[in-house]
């Protein structure tokens, strides 16, 4: 089932989540419902307070869809174990922002680790656009959105601009 996506500013995007002690059928449902919303959007990655639950989960997926089969990728509780001294700039976007993109730069590499659907720990080295999307949903946990990395002015223009994008929505 898709679930509504929280448009900044939101206090549930500011908040730093709880981590996951207890894989129960109701947070596997969860993780379900955010790939089904990120792929409906659609996105590459999704945290849970996008959904408005303040919880350790995210989940993503960058493979581009003609190059190669989806790789759904669903992680409780996950940890940057290490991270490269070399970095990487993208332009990133994020489905709470919509319309909004600016380049943010990332350690190039990152080392995982997780708790997968089944309550198996996973880890993993992540590199290009992997590694980039992880950092930026596991930002998302600690209540750190991509706009945080830009000058106060841009993240205030982008932040009045998302206010008045939601006042016209609600008017609707
Ligand atoms: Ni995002």
């Amino acid at each position: 089932m898709k679930r509504p996506i929280v448009l900044h500013p939101d206090p549930r995007l500011k908040t730093r989540c709880a981590p996951v002690d207890d894989l129960s059928v109701d947070l596997r449902r969860l993780a379900d419902d955010m790939l089904e919303t990120m792929y409906d959007a659609p996105g590459i990655g999704l945290a849970a307070p996008q959904v408005g639950v303040t919880t350790r989960l995210i989940v993503l997926d960058c493979v581009k869809p003609d190059e190669a089969p989806p790789r759904p990728l669903i992680m409780f509780n996950p940890q940057i174990v290490a991270a490269s001294d070399e970095k990487n700039t993208y332009e990133e976007g994020c489905l709470s922002i919509p319309e909004h993109f600016a380049d943010v730069t990332r350690p190039a590499e990152v080392e995982i680790a997780w708790i997968d659907r089944d309550g198996n720990p996973k880890s993993e080295v992540f590199g290009g656009l992997w590694a980039t999307c992880v950092q930026h949903e596991i930002d998302h946990l600690d209540g750190k959105l991509f706009i945080d990395y830009l000058t106060p002015l841009k993240r205030q223009l982008i932040t009045r601009k998302m206010q008045k994008l939601k006042r016209e929505r609600t008017r609707v």
